[in-house]
Order: structure tokens, then C-alpha cells, then sequence
């Protein structure tokens, strides 16, 4: 589990970091619980096409951190110190690896891997984007709420793997959350070092604030079911 409150970094979320921290373990204990839902509803009809439709939202999630990382280099990069945009170029490399790697797995179960975002993405899609729009800190904001919840689903995860016999599905996702230790300390670092100015902090707060209430909908059963 991540520990949301081992900030290395400057001290620009001080005033804001109780909401903060409380939208984290917020967001964990949200996905947690959704991903818990979805393996108790996956055990009454094991079938590999309903995780494969359970993954491939994921994918997606992947291949437009790779879009939005690139992007944010591109647009904002020379804002940052060389020695942050060297860190956020490697998490875009490691996401697409991931995007290769769930994508492998989802056709070792029968699936489709998306080339387009899917319908249960979209909204989350579009959120980061907006993000991206309105402040050199607001994409990274949103992701680092987006993956922190992602961490939630990791343990449930390999728990069912163990118990449904997935073990592909499990060994992915161990190396991946050993990635996103990576990314969430990163996103928090970047946002205490940049975070100057009330204005900031109420970009952040508001891409935070909207992740939140979108992040882990995609590992609920409904989302599942609506993809099938
Ligand atoms: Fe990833
Ligand atoms: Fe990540």
C-alpha cells in the first residue's frame, strides 16, 4: 500500500494537505472496495472474456498516460527542472510498457486491446485532458489521485488471482505496482516543488476534488457489465 503521507519534496501543499491527504485514502479505500465488489460478482461466473473487459479500460488508462505525460512534457516541461522532466519522461516509458504488457494479457484471455478510449473511460479521459488544459499542474494532480486509487485495486487483485488461478493477470500487475510506487512519489513531488501560489493549490484541489469522484468507477462491476 502506498503511504500517501511520505512526501519528499518542496513544502507548496502544506495548507492544502489534509484535503489532500483525505481525497487519497479516499480514493484507495474506494477502489479497493470496487475491485473487491467485482472479483465477488467475477466468482459466481468465472469467465476469462469478463476479466479481459474488466482489464481493457486499464489499458486504455495506460496508453493516454503515455499521450498526457508526452504532452505535458511537450507543453509545460520547461517549467520544470531537467532532473523532473528526465522522471516524467520515464514514467511515460514505463506506461507503455504496462500498456504492452496488460495489453498481452488481455489477449491471452480472448480480449481486445482498445485503440480508441473506451466508453467507461471516457469520462476520466476527458477529465485529464481538461486538466492538462488549465494548468501546468493540474493533469499531474488528477493522475496522481487516478493512480493512488489504482493502488487500491492491487491487493484484492492478486488475492483473487490466487484464488481463480490467474496467474498472468497477478504477474503483471505486481511489476506494475512496483511502477506506480514510482509515479504516485513523483506526482507528489512535482506538486509540492511547482505549488506556489493560492492559485495553484485551487487547480490542484479542483483536478484532485473531480478525480476523485471518477477514478475507481471503472473497477466496478456496472462498468464491466456495460462493456459486454
Ligand atoms: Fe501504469
Ligand atoms: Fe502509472
Amino acid at each position: 500500500m502506498v503511504n500517501v503521507r511520505n512526501v519528499r519534496g518542496g513544502d507548496g501543499l502544506a495548507d492544502i494537505r489534509a484535503e489532500v491527504d483525505d481525497i487519497l485514502e479516499s480514493v484507495i479505500e474506494n477502489t479497493r472496495q470496487a475491485t473487491e465488489d467485482f472479483f465477488e460478482s467475477y466468482g459466481e461466473n468465472p469467465d476469462p472474456k469478463i476479466l479481459s473487459a474488466w482489464i481493457e479500460p486499464r489499458a486504455w488508462r495506460e496508453i493516454d498516460y503515455v499521450f498526457l505525460l508526452n504532452e505535458q512534457i511537450r507543453r509545460y516541461g520547461m517549467q520544470f527542472s531537467r532532473k523532473h522532466i528526465t522522471l516524467l519522461a520515464k514514467q511515460s516509458f514505463q506506461e507503455a510498457e504496462h500498456y504492452e504488457m496488460v495489453g498481452e494479457v488481455i489477449e491471452s484471455l480472448g480480449g481486445t486491446v482498445p485503440k480508441s478510449v473506451p466508453a467507461q473511460a471516457k469520462p476520466w479521459s476527458d477529465f485529464l485532458w481538461d486538466c492538462l488544459e488549465r494548468h501546468p499542474l493540474a493533469a499531474i494532480a488528477a493522475w496522481n489521485v487516478s493512480e493512488t486509487s489504482a493502488s487500491g485495486s492491487f491487493e484484492p487483485t492478486f488475492k483473487a488471482g490466487e484464488k481463480f488461478g490467474f496467474d498472468a493477470v497477478v504477474k503483471v500487475y505486481k511489476k506494475i505496482a512496483i511502477d506506480e510506487k514510482f509515479h504516485v512519489g513523483l506526482g507528489v513531488q512535482i506538486l509540492s516543488d511547482y505549488a506556489k501560489t493560492d492559485h495553484d493549490r485551487e487547480e490542484i484541489l479542483r483536478a484532485m476534488r473531480g478525480m476523485r469522484d471518477l477514478a475507481w468507477k471503472t473497477f466496478t462491476p456496472a462498468s464491466v457489465k456495460a462493456n459486454i
